[in-house]
């Protein structure tokens, strides 16, 4: 079947990373340690962790030279918090806000728009040894300050800013918290109350970027899935509805309209763990206004409705690991797909729903979108013929093109696509073997061999794409 697929002029063909995963020197120049410092030594196989990574601290300049082989048009990458503040809320580190001038200035001098995220699953892990990091709201100030300085320092060059990458995910994610309450109710609690402050440092952020960096767009990086009922019953619809808006919907309405939703106050005063709020808050997350969705989008999911058990209170965990996906707000089974094909970490591969999100949240929100993540996982090698293969990327990342174009074509307003991710790099938590990267980074989770940068098979097919704008 023939069909004319149209990308708007000036789209932004980019790719994504993030700083703990790609640039390595956890420790040099000053920067400080972060969770996701903590985290990654934890399961460190090895070398996998954060000392190196992909070793993008030392090699940036030849790595941005490779980006504009590729022909990036955008390139999107966070700042780390902790390179910048090394205590999160203390001394500001010169040789961070350097380092960042310097990729700035790199890749604009190869017309590469920056796109930058603040903040990246890498809070400083000084900020929780003193109050338990988002649990306070002394975070929030700390934030807005580390906000503030970066929109002053960097204002004048970066026009797209994510606040928070994926705040709807992380949050669910005990470990990127912090949060290590046995109890889960207390769990819960905690959950809530940092969920809370988040979502004040992100409108907080949104001010100072319209304060310090005017004419800038400022947004969320959002994590977005569409959960199918595994039936036409009407329970499972309701799982599969309830799934989505309690993992995504809530945290969209909250960065558009200000408020939470009813559902989830609901839930909330049930579980009778309300966020402590003060006057003022109100008035500052409804004046918080973004101009744009930044969009995360792998896989979707199916689920079915599980009858809560009477003996256990509404939200308690007796469901533990896959069997239940979403086990905060109730009983919602996570199903195969029957119709789906799953990447070799269980991702289910869906083309189909990225359109599906994309129209959806268009048609909710009227908010001009770019995605900001999109890829395929997969243990990459480095063949015989000292290339890498990987067309199983390839099928993943045109097929998803393509529902771009059909989106566009629906009438969604998208000005941009960032496979996930410009090289291989730290997985968010499952080391180095699984890769997402156009660039083959030689190195493995055991060994770390000699990091010399291989583009893949797919690296060609995408510059491809971008020379002939998608079509
Ligand atoms: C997104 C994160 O959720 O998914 C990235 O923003 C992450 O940081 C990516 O790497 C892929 O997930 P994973 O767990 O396979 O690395």
């Amino acid at each position: 079947e023939y069909k004319v697929r149209k990308f708007p002029e000036h789209f932004l063909w980019g790719a994504s990373s993030s700083a703990f995963q790609i640039e390595g020197a956890a420790a040099e120049d000053g920067k400080g340690r972060t969770v996701a410092d903590v985290n990654a030594a934890k399961r460190a196989h090895l070398q996998a962790d954060t000392r190196v990574a992909s070793d993008f601290y030392h090699r940036f300049q030849e790595d941005i030279e490779l980006f504009a082989r590729l022909g990036l048009k955008a390139y999107r990458f966070s700042l780390s918090w902790a390179r910048i503040i090394p205590d999160g809320d203390g001394p500001v580190n010169e040789a961070g806000l350097e380092f960042y001038d310097q990729v700035i200035d790199r890749l604009k001098y190869h017309g590469i728009e920056p796109l930058v995220t603040l903040y990246h699953f890498d809070l400083p892990y000084r900020l929780v040894e003193q109050y338990n990091g988002w649990e306070s709201r002394e975070c929030v100030h700390a934030f807005e300050r580390y906000a503030r300085i970066c929109f002053a320092r960097y204002g004048n060059r970066v026009k797209y800013w994510q606040v928070h990458n994926e705040q709807n995910l992380m949050i669910r994610v005990d470990e990127r918290m912090n949060i290590r309450a046995e109890d889960p109710w207390e769990a819960d609690r905690q959950r809530a109350q940092m969920d809370y402050h988040m979502f004040l440092a992100h409108a907080l952020a949104v001010r100072a970027c319209r304060e310090l960096a005017p004419g800038a767009f400022v947004g969320p990086a959002i994590s977005s899935t569409c959960t199918y009922p595994a039936t036409p019953d009407p329970r499972d619809v309701w799982a599969a509805r309830s799934n989505d808006r309690f993992k995504t919907e809530y945290a969209l309405e909250m960065y558009t309209a200000g408020r939470y939703p009813g559902y989830y106050l609901r839930y909330l005063q049930e579980r009778n763990i309300m966020p402590e709020t003060r006057s003022g808050d109100g008035a500052l997350l409804a004046g918080a206004r973004i101009d744009y969705l930044g969009v995360n989008y792998y896989r979707t999911l199916c689920a079915s409705y599980l009858p809560a058990d009477p003996s256990h209170p509404a939200g308690q965990r007796q469901f533990r690991g896959n069997e239940v996906d979403f086990d905060q707000f109730g009983y919602f089974r996570d199903e195969r797909n029957p119709f789906l094909e799953a990447s070799e970490y269980g991702a289910q591969i869906d083309p189909m729903g990225l359109r599906l999100v994309l129209n959806e949240y268009y048609r909710k929100y009227r908010l001009p979108m770019i995605i900001t993540e999109n890829g395929l996982g997969a243990a990459d090698v480095l063949s015989a013929d000292g290339q890498v293969h990987d067309p199983g990327r390839i099928a993943y990342l045109k097929s998803h093109i393509n529902a771009c174009a059909d989106a566009i074509a629906d009438g969604v307003e998208l000005f941009g696509y960032c496979p996930w991710s410009v090289m291989d790099l730290l997985s968010s938590h499952q080391g180095f073997k699984k890769r997402y990267g156009l660039i083959y980074v030689n190195r493995d989770d055991l060994e770390l061999r000699d990091l010399r940068r291989i583009p893949k098979d797919s690296f060609y097919w995408y510059q491809n794409v971008i020379r002939n704008n998608g079509l």
